[in-house]
């Protein structure tokens, strides 16, 4: 596998000119997410090819796909992590394509990554207070009394939702691995998201963790979409209403949940039989 080292998270020159950045916003979108013919290469390696999809405002969708279809790739170029290399992708019907990740967050675009970012050595309180703060448009006001109270309230309401309450004192570095999961998607929710990426929240965790995780989950406000990336089958069909599934770079299906479970070609896959 190529060092992530080696290249540049930087977007090389488009091929053919792009329309301007504004060009898009006019058209109106009732779409959280919708990505154009999306391509994000790496040398050679086309890591996802040409991936078109809609997320519809509100819509809870998952993907999924083997070790390598491109799921995190894809989660990359929607926020600007490693943008495309082609294609346009329009959040809230804005074309969002060119703008940095920070400009993203801004509009409302959460993730959580694969592997954690949390600070260790403070408590889960401290971590939640950081990314109420971080997101707050006062955030340089750190001495300022009625902000600090207001951030400290929506903390405690972030406490609260990925139920962390019981354990707000405790330094982040002793929680098992299941609240971490549940403390990053906190992180998430903190400002006030209108679509979040989870890249394989349930990864790792013990049965009892997986529960509670899609407890979460389901619990969110309806009006929050997410896109779920989740290897387990049935963890993500009790949690979504739509299901993409990708295979080497290239969506294969999407369709509701019941109708992947069923197709042939996507239980081949699950199998680890060859597609032919
Ligand atoms: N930063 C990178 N540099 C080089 N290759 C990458 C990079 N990120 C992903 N890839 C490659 O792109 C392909 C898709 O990876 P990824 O999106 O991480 O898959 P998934 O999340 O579905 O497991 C893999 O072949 C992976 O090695
Ligand atoms: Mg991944």
């Amino acid at each position: 596998m190529a060092s992530v080292s080696q290249l540049t998270a930087g977007r090389p020159a488009p091929a053919a000119p792009r329309p301007a950045a504004g060009a898009a916003t006019a058209l109106a979108s009732s779409h959280a997410l919708e990505l154009r013919g999306v391509s994000r290469r790496f040398g050679a390696l086309r890591a996802i090819d040409d991936v078109s999809l809609q997320v519809a405002a509100g819509e809870r969708r998952a993907i999924l796909g083997a070790n390598g279809a491109g799921k995190t790739t894809l989660f990359n170029a929607i926020t600007g992590d490693f943008p495309p290399t082609d294609g346009q992708v329009l959040f809230f019907g804005e074309d969002v394509t060119e703008l940095p990740p920070y400009e993203r967050i801004r509009r409302g675009l959460r993730r959580t990554y694969q592997s954690s970012l949390l600070f260790g050595q403070l408590t889960v309180r401290d971590n939640l207070f950081l990314a109420v703060r971080g997101i707050g448009r006062n955030r340089y006001a750190l001495r300022r009394a009625s902000a600090s109270h207001s951030s400290r309230i929506a903390t405690e309401e972030l406490l609260d939702r990925v139920r962390l309450s019981h354990i707000a004192d405790t330094p982040v570095s002793s929680l098992a691995h299941g609240q971490q999961r549940q403390l990053e998607i906190g992180m998430a929710l903190a400002g006030a998201p209108r679509l979040i990426l989870f890249d394989e929240p349930a990864a790792g965790l013990a049965p009892g963790e997986r529960h509670e995780l899609v407890a979460l989950l389901r619990a969110l406000p309806r009006h929050m979409g997410f896109v779920l990336i989740e290897h387990d089958l049935d963890i993500a069909l009790r949690v979504v209403e739509q299901v993409t599934v990708m295979h080497n770079g290239r969506v294969l299906k999407s369709g509701p949940p019941e109708a992947i479970e069923n197709d042939a070609e996507v239980q081949a896959i699950y199998m680890g039989s060859d597609l032919g």
